[in-house]
C-alpha cells in the first residue's frame, strides 16, 4: 500500500501480539531501530533469538493488563504499542505505554490510531493514570501525545546516551477521569 491511499481508520487493524509473532515481531523492531534515534535501541536492533522473544510476548500476554499491540495494514505489521502496568496495590491505577511506527508508514495518521486504541485499553483496564517518555528532541512524539492530552511533568537528565552524547526525556502523563 502506498502512504498516500490510507484513507480511513478501517485500514488498520490492531491486535494483541502473541509468541506466534516473536519472528515477525524481532524483524519489525530490527528494522525501526535503524530507521530513528528516539527509541532505546538502534540499528544494531534488539539481540533476542526468536525463542526468547516467543517468551516475552508469552509472558506479556499472560499478565493482566500488560498488553504489546499490533497494527496492520494489509497484513503488514507497521506499528507496535505496549502497555505495562504494576499489580502492586499502589501502583495499579498507572500505566507505562510506548509506541513506534515503521519510516514507511510516518505521517499518515498511524501512531495517532494507535495512541487512541491503546487509551481506549488503558480507560477499559480502569488506570487512572497513563506515562510515557519521550525524548527531549523528539518534537514530532511530543507533539502527538500533547494532541492526546498528556502533558510535560517533569525532565529526567541524561536519560540515554547515544554514541557519547546524553540526551534528556520529558516525562508526560495523561489523567483519565
Ligand atoms: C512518533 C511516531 C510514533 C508518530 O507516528 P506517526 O504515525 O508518524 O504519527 P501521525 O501520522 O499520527 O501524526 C504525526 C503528527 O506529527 C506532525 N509532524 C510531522 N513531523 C513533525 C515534526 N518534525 N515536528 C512536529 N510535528 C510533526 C504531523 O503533521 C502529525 O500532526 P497531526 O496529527 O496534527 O496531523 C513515529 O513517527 C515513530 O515511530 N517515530 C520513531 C519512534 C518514536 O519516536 N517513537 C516514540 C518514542 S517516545
Amino acid at each position: 500500500m502506498k502512504k498516500e491511499t490510507l484513507k480511513n481508520k478501517s485500514e488498520i487493524t490492531f491486535r494483541e501480539l502473541d509468541s506466534q509473532d516473536a519472528e515477525k515481531v524481532l524483524n519489525y523492531l530490527n528494522k525501526v531501530g535503524g530507521e530513528t534515534d528516539f527509541l532505546t535501541f538502534g540499528k544494531e536492533g534488539i539481540s533476542y533469538t526468536i525463542e526468547q522473544e516467543k517468551v516475552v510476548l508469552r509472558n506479556m500476554k499472560e499478565t493482566e493488563r500488560s498488553y504489546m499491540i499490533g497494527g496492520y495494514i494489509n497484513k503488514n505489521l507497521v506499528t507496535i504499542g505496549s502497555i505495562t502496568s504494576s499489580s502492586k496495590k499502589r501502583l495499579k491505577h498507572k500505566a507505562d505505554i510506548g509506541i513506534s511506527v515503521l519510516k514507511d508508514y510516518w505521517n499518515i495518521g498511524v501512531g495517532s490510531q494507535m495512541m487512541e486504541y491503546l487509551i481506549s485499553l488503558c480507560k477499559k483496564n480502569n488506570f487512572k493514570k497513563v506515562d510515557l517518555l519521550v525524548y527531549e528532541n523528539n518534537e514530532k512524539a511530543i507533539k502527538l501525545y500533547e494532541k492526546f492530552g498528556f502533558i510535560k511533568e517533569g525532565l529526567l537528565s541524561r536519560d540515554v546516551l547515544i554514541e557519547g552524547t546524553f540526551y534528556s526525556s520529558y516525562h508526560m502523563g495523561l489523567k483519565i477521569d
